[in-house]
């Protein structure tokens, strides 16, 4: 099924598929990491759960007309996607303020956005992921003007999707984070995972966390929670 090993990431480990050509397998990893890998622990079953639970999403998106790099789930922790070149950025929607802009901007915790909001970070580990602006990611990436234009569009409609997806399982996206890949024919496509390691994800009734933030803060058991995302996602279909 899968061939050598390509690259090696916190979450994923990523194989070229065996007999495929441009096609890849994403393994997902029991890893946890938070502030930049600073803070590390190993969960077992988290693999299968965000493979799982990505792999039920991302059709979803098809579905709406989203074009993805996933092809396939493959197994329990394994999926098969074509192979696309990332983009260094790392594209965040925003509906409630917390995290990282509360700090930053000083804004009060659960600040609805309307509009959301979208921010960009560049993706690289050794400088933190810093945020960056339109003008930063034309110079750091090799997306053009209206690609960007497109990117900032298409994070817009996924996240009405996925706040559409989340709120039949009573859930209310708070925020989330993208990434894009280009394809060998020069489209741009969402790649990587959507799954509680990048989205946040909050009880509509109780405000309960389930999502990667009970493993940051130290709140709350991951594979419980992560468990509560895909069984709800299992009874919608
Ligand atoms: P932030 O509030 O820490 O900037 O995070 C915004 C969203 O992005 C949140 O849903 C978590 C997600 N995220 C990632 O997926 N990877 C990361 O490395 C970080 C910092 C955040
Ligand atoms: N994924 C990032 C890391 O390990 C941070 C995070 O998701 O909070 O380090």
């Amino acid at each position: 099924m899968k061939d050598a090993l390509l690259y090696e990431g916190k979450a994923k480990q990523v194989y070229a598929a065996k007999n495929k050509p441009g096609q890849l397998v994403l393994s997902y990893k029991n890893d946890a990491t938070a502030f930049n890998g600073e803070k590390k622990e190993v969960f077992n079953g988290k693999g299968r759960l965000n493979n799982e639970i990505s792999s039920r999403i991302f059709p979803i998106l098809h579905e709406n007309g989203i074009k993805t790099h996933f092809i396939e789930r493959l197994n329990e922790t394994e999926q098969l996607v074509y192979q696309t070149e990332i983009i260094p950025l790392e594209v965040v929607v925003r509906n409630k303020a917390t995290g990282s802009i509360t700090k930053r901007l000083g804004i009060k915790e659960k600040t609805p956005f309307e509009p959301p909001l979208v921010e960009l970070f560049y993706k690289d580990d050794d400088l933190g992921d810093p945020l960056i602006n339109d003008e930063h990611a034309l110079f750091l990436s090799n997306v053009t003007p209206s690609e960007l234009k497109e990117i900032k569009a298409t994070a817009l409609e996924i996240n009405k999707s996925l706040s559409t997806l989340f709120e039949s399982i009573n859930i209310t996206l708070v925020d989330f984070k993208l990434e894009f890949g280009r394809m060998e024919d020069g489209r741009i496509v969402l790649a990587d995972e959507i799954s509680p390691d990048t989205c946040r994800l909050w009880d509509s009734n109780t405000q309960e966390k389930l999502d990667k933030d009970v493993f940051r803060q130290g709140t709350g058991d991951l594979i419980e929670v992560y468990e509560e995302i895909l069984q709800r996602l299992e009874a919608t279909s």
